[in-house]
Parts: C-alpha cells; sequence; structure tokens
C-alpha cells in the first residue's frame, strides 16, 4: 500500500527541519504560511525569529502591523504577512486563542487556502487533507500517470480525489510531510531519482518511463519588464520614505518610486506631484527585481532638498530607516542610501573650506542665535568661520571636514596637545540622526584614551551633552561668560583617562 511503503521511507528519511516535532497549530501554521513561497533553508533562521517576537497567536494578534512587516522583510509576498497579522487577531478575538479543528473554519482564516488549512489540520489535529502542494501534484501526477495540464481545474480535483484515495487513517499529518520531503529530495522536478524512491514498484511514470516528463503544466505568461525609477531624496542626513499604499508591497517603505518610467524627465514629474523641492546629484545605479509576474529594472538617482518637506512620507535618519520594514526589492537601493548617510570624516583638505565653513557658520549662528547680539550672529560670516579654521591649522591643530550624502555637513577640531575636542558643528539639517555620535566617537578614538580629554558646550544645548555623557564625558565645571556681544553659560566636560 502506498501509505505504508511511504510512512516506512519516512520514518527512515525524513529531513530534520526547525518547524517540526511540534503539535502546536499556531507555530505549524506560520511555518506552513512562510513555506508558501520560500525555501525551507530560507525559512529556519525567519521561523526562530518571528516565534521569538511573537511566540503566541495572542502575541501576534496585539502587535502592530508594521513590526510583523518589519519581521517579515526579505521573505517577499509581504501580504501574507498582513494576512497572518489578521488572521491572529481572528483567532484571538472570535476563537478564544484556540485554533479550530476543522478544515472549513480553517479555510475561513485571512491568507489561509486550501494548502495551508490542509496542512495545519493534519498536521496539527491529524485530519485526512491533502495538502496539495507541487510537490504533492508531482508525486501523485507520476505515481498515478495523471498526463493533463495539471493547472486545469478539473485536474486538480482528480489529484485531490487520488491523494484522499491513498490518504491513511492514521499519521495523516505524517503522510503530507512524508510527501512533501518525497518531492523535495527524490521525486524532484525534471530528473526524478527514482532508484531511491519507495514507491518505485506503485509508480505509473516508472513503468512507462516517462516521470522526467511530469507533471504537465501550460507554459506560465511570462513578467511583465516595467522600468521604475527609484529617487533618493536626502535633506541633510535623512532620506524620504514613503509607505506603499498599492496591492504590491502594501505597507512596505520605499524610497519615492517613477512607476511610470525611469528617465529623468519622469522622475521630476513624480517630484513635482509630490511636491519635493531637491536638485539633481548623481545616477547612482541599475538594479532589478523579479517579482511572481512583473520585473521592476530600477535605475536609482540621487536627490537632494535642502528642506525637509514632501506632501506624503516621512523622513527619516540612518537609524529610522533600519528600523521600517523595506522590501527586498529595493535593497540595493536601501544598501545605496546606507552608503549614503554614513558620516564621513576627512581631514579637511582646502578645496573644502567653503563648503565646510559655510556648514560651520550656519550651525554656529543657529546654536548662539538666542544668547548673543545680533551683530555678533551676524559677524559669523562663512568667510569668517574659514578665518578660524586656518586659524586652527595654523595653531597645529586637526581639522576635519564632516561629509554627508555628499555634502558638507559640518566641522571637527581636534588639539592633540591639549587632549581637547576643540569644536564640533554641525548644519542643523544633519543634527537629531547619528552624525554628532559618530564625530565623538571618532574624537574620542583619535585623542588619547589614557588622558582626560575635554570639551566645552553650552549649557543650553541638551542634545550635545547628552551625546557627550553617552561617550563617557561627564560635567565639571560651569562658566558665565557675560559682556556685550555674548551671555552664555558654558560646561566643561571632562572624560576621564582610562587606565592602561
Ligand atoms: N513545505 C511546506 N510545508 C512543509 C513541511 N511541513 N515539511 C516540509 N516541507 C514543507
Amino acid at each position: 500500500m502506498l501509505s505504508t511503503l511511504l510512512l516506512a521511507w519516512y520514518d527512515a528519511h525524513k529531513r530534520v527541519l526547525p518547524f517540526r516535532g511540534t503539535k502546536d497549530p499556531y507555530r505549524i501554521w506560520v511555518s506552513e504560511i512562510m513555506l508558501q513561497q520560500t525555501r525551507t533553508e530560507t525559512v529556519g533562521a525567519y521561523y526562530e525569529r518571528f516565534l521569538s517576537l511573537f511566540p503566541d497567536v495572542f502575541a501576534l494578534a496585539n502587535a502592530q502591523e508594521q513590526e510583523v512587516l518589519k519581521a517579515w522583510e526579505g521573505l517577499g509576498y509581504y501580504s501574507r504577512a498582513r494576512n497572518l497579522h489578521k488572521a491572529a487577531k481572528v483567532v484571538a478575538e472570535e476563537y478564544g486563542g484556540v485554533f479550530p479543528a476543522d478544515l472549513e473554519a480553517l479555510r475561513g482564516l485571512p491568507g489561509v487556502g486550501d494548502y495551508t488549512a490542509a496542512a495545519v489540520a493534519s498536521i496539527a489535529f491529524d485530519l485526512p487533507a491533502p495538502a496539495m502542494d507541487g510537490n504533492l501534484t508531482r508525486v501523485f501526477s507520476r505515481v498515478c500517470g495523471v498526463r493533463e495540464d495539471v493547472g486545469a481545474p478539473s485536474v486538480k480535483r482528480q489529484l485531490l480525489l487520488l491523494a484522499k484515495e491513498h490518504m491513511p487513517a492514521r499519521r495523516c499529518g505524517d503522510f503530507n510531510q512524508a510527501l512533501m520531503d518525497l518531492g523535495a529530495t527524490v521525486c524532484i522536478p525534471g530528473t526524478p531519482d527514482c532508484e531511491r524512491c519507495p514507491l518505485r514498484s506503485l509508480c505509473n511514470a516508472y513503468a512507462e518511463g516517462d516521470a522526467e516528463e511530469l507533471p504537465r503544466k501550460a507554459a506560465a505568461k511570462p513578467p511583465k519588464e516595467l522600468q521604475v525609477g527609484v529617487i533618493i531624496i536626502t535633506c541633510g542626513a535623512k532620506v524620504l520614505l514613503m509607505e506603499r499604499k498599492e496591492a504590491l508591497l502594501k505597507g512596505m517603505w520605499v524610497f519615492p518610486l517613477a512607476e511610470e518610467g525611469s528617465t529623468l524627465s519622469h522622475v521630476d514629474k513624480r517630484l513635482n506631484t509630490l511636491q519635493i523641492k531637491a536638485r539633481f546629484a548623481g545616477k547612482i545605479g541599475e538594479a532589478r527585481h523579479v517579482f511572481t509576474h512583473r520585473i521592476w529594472q530600477m535605475t536609482v538617482y540621487h536627490y537632494v532638498a535642502d528642506a525637509c518637506q514632501a506632501k506624503e512620507g516621512r523622513w527619516a535618519s540612518l537609524h529610522e530607516m533600519n528600523a521600517l520594514p523595506l522590501p527586498t526589492a529595493i535593497r540595493a537601493a536601501k544598501e545605496w542610501a546606507v552608503e549614503l548617510l554614513t558620516p564621513e570624516i576627512r581631514p579637511i583638505l582646502p578645496e573644502w573650506m567653503e563648503k565646510v565653513s559655510r556648514a560651520y557658520s550656519e550651525s554656529w549662528r543657529s546654536s548662539h542665535a538666542h544668547h548673543c547680539s545680533p551683530a555678533f550672529v551676524e559677524e559669523h560670516t562663512p568667510l569668517h568661520m574659514e578665518m578660524i579654521l586656518r586659524g586652527h591649522l595654523d595653531t597645529g591643530k586637526d581639522v576635519y571636514a564632516i561629509f554627508c550624502a555628499r555634502e558638507a555637513a559640518g566641522v571637527l577640531v581636534l588639539d592633540q596637545g591639549e587632549n581637547e575636542l576643540v569644536s564640533l558643528y554641525l548644519h542643523p539639517n544633519y543634527q537629531n540622526a547619528g552624525v554628532g555620535k559618530a564625530a565623538v566617537r571618532f574624537a574620542v578614538e583619535n585623542l588619547k584614551k589614557e588622558r582626560n580629554m575635554r570639551v566645552t558646550v553650552l549649557e543650553d544645548n541638551q542634545k550635545a551633552q547628552h551625546i557627550y555623557q553617552s561617550a563617557g564625558f561627564t560635567k565639571m565645571q560651569e562658566r558665565r561668560i557675560l559682556n556685550k556681544e555674548r551671555n552664555v553659560v558654558e560646561m566643561d566636560l571632562i572624560r576621564e583617562g582610562e587606565m592602561e
């Protein structure tokens, strides 16, 4: 009998898979949804992580959809994750958290089709339902000699009936999983390994010698190729991201896309629709992603905006971007965005002096505007800042330019002799995005750790103080400067020398 031969083979040869060995319908359901369009090897790590984030159906039901999508990031077919979340809410609210041991009730859950309902029903509850996936279709078409197009509804019905006839009275879940394993390791597409097959003696296709030609399928329509412009718009150290509303990748976050076409005029049109004022900063590269019915041939561009404004979307720092769910389709573009937003700190070159001084001037003026006389603030022009930087260079200090998104973001000055962080100024667009933190880390690495390090900050600059404190600086003393130009309280912070 087919099931006897098959189950004996399964007991000896079943694959060790991370989602096996449980009867918990929640876990089985999660694994079966993941396995629908994803290979078993890929699923393993995602499965473990997903269950550690959402250990039971209530944890999943109570999560935010964006958290679920983030956990699904990289697996593709994101509607699976959104449906999983919806179905968890149904099980939690309508079934009191208990999965129904009933094929029809399971089939009624969002995202649960015939295959998944049968897989969960058989593996968790031992119900006699064949889980007709590609593996079972292939095995039964060969063993039973079904030579018609397996995509036709009547042939599907015929295969399901055949599978039901062979279903044993017990071990229904093992029977389905044995067929899956046989299909994945022995009765594989193309050239099956019939010599190792436990069902060879029963197999019609083996007897007829046409196993390699089965199952028969009508040729699939090739996916349609679309040209898509991917627009990485940076504003200081932030990048614009938008949540997809379209069915494809719904709920995932992407850079603004020109889906009508990928030329610069398509991209400019899209920027106009989004009411974004940004200047072209370069073409970054090309990328391609193949979906089931579509191919995106992408051209990735970089644009720079001076004001973080847009009709829709969200300006995200590197850290914020990494916390949002982004689809694999735009992975190459994301990596380019990460590269753009990662600050670079370099010893200043003469040709950078002007740009850096402009950022320095903006930064100084914005931080000193409240406590200095207007005339004194006015004095701090880019040219004036350039003189200050030249002075630092002339007195042997190290002056570094800070770049981010291919623009001058600010300046860092270190005094090795005094072991002091003399100045750190970032243009306002580059603040609150991790650039200051990176610069302080760089300063600590480049000064002498075994000696005390010093830095002076304005008392009202809480953000800067927080960054220094995180890097190990503590408050030492305050100084009030009061004259006709300035009325400020400055604070000295010290990072104590570390023992060697
Ligand atoms: N593919 C989908 N579900 C599976 C399972 N339970 N075992 C092996 N392969 C599978």
